[in-house]
């Protein structure tokens, strides 16, 4: 059996953990930080949560009861800034939401400034998404909470690569040895990093494609194999994620028209055809459909698995703010 597989649920020490009991970090600000046992140990805490959110009458666990959750978004969103907002709701906490618009928002002082305020108000976590790589590090060197990454910029989105892996994990039984291929505008893609990164530790297969002008360099360092046809990465996937042409990251053209990157890099029933038979299709949203997925592939109920990892998203996150709100509750083992 696959070793991922292997830790029964609610086991504290996965079998590679190095024999330590505690989950070793104070924040979350990326998967290139985290051991293969670390994510496992994360995934493994969110299948619970996922027996919790499906049961009808009680979706509440009062753990985090007190504390103050400041969810810090200086970039739109939708599906994550609601699912770390239920998330904390569901686990008790007193949840903030502030949106601070990217264009109000300056560099340097001003975010240090943001910071120093929003520790002020003693924030017992921290969520934060912001359009600049790196942001996120600054804030958590700067407050006395933890800290978990929302997106920054083209850097990672850990709590994405998390409730992906999550998804394959439950869909397909295993990630060692899957084959994932990873297609779209892979370098302004924070979601293709933190995959890679994450997909490659689980012992998986990491293809990704892009037309040459939307590949970053040595996408090999993340544990992947870069593609520029699209047919060829698609051959023997067991899983096909797709990624939006992120527009508002682009200075400049690099695609020559939305209609041609469709014909090359737009996943259709008859392009899907080319990967396994029962090959899983993901996209972490927002899709723009027509472009880099068709409809037929996106709503087809037994390939897709979309909507799942939406559904995944709300446990991997109750998961990621009862572990790192440990230490603080004083949860034995953990202080
Ligand atoms: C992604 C993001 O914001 O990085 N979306 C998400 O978190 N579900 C991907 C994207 O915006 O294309």
């Amino acid at each position: 059996m696959p070793s991922e597989t292997e830790v029964p649920a609610g086991q504290i020490r996965p079998a590679d953990s190095g024999g330590r009991d505690a989950f070793p970090h104070r924040h979350l600000l990326s998967i290139a930080h985290l051991k293969p046992w670390e994510i496992r140990f994360l995934l493994d805490e969110a299948e619970h949560w996922v027996g919790v959110n499906r049961g009808a009458a009680q979706k509440h666990d009062d753990r985090l009861a007190g504390l103050t959750q400041i969810n810090a978004f200086f970039e739109n969103s939708t599906r994550t800034l609601l699912s770390f907002e239920i998330a904390g709701k569901r686990l008790g906490a007193d949840v903030v939401n502030m949106h601070a618009a990217q264009s109000s928002v300056k560099k340097g002082e001003t975010l240090i400034d943001t910071a120093v305020t929003l520790n002020a108000m003693h924030a017992d976590v921290i969520v934060i998404r912001h359009g600049s790589s790196g942001a996120v590090q600054l804030i958590a060197d700067k407050v006395d909470c933890p800290v978990l990454n929302a997106g920054d910029g083209w850097h990672e989105h850990p709590t994405q690569a998390l409730l992906d892996a999550l998804t394959i994990r439950r869909r397909r039984g295993f990630i060692e040895g899957q084959i994932v291929t990873i297609c779209g505008d892979v370098l302004h893609s924070r979601v293709a990093r933190s995959n890679m990164l994450c997909l490659a530790a689980l012992g998986a297969q990491v293809r990704v494609v892009a037309p040459p002008t939307l590949m970053p360099a040595a996408v090999e360092c993340m544990g992947a194999t870069p593609y520029t046809r699209f047919d060829e990465a698609l051959a023997g996937s067991d899983v096909v994620m797709m990624l939006r042409l992120q527009n508002e990251r682009m200075d400049g053209a690099f695609i020559p028209s939305p209609r041609e990157y469709h014909a090359l890099y737009g996943l259709t029933p008859e392009r899907l055809a080319i990967a396994k038979p029962d090959a899983l299709v993901m996209h972490p949203g927002p899709m723009n459909r027509g472009v880099e997925i068709t409809s037929g592939v996106a709503d087809d109920p037994d390939r897709s698995a979309i909507t799942e990892q939406v559904e995944m998203g709300v446990a991997v996150r109750m998961a990621c703010l009862d572990v790192l709100t440990r230490s603080a509750r004083g949860v034995e083992g953990w202080t």
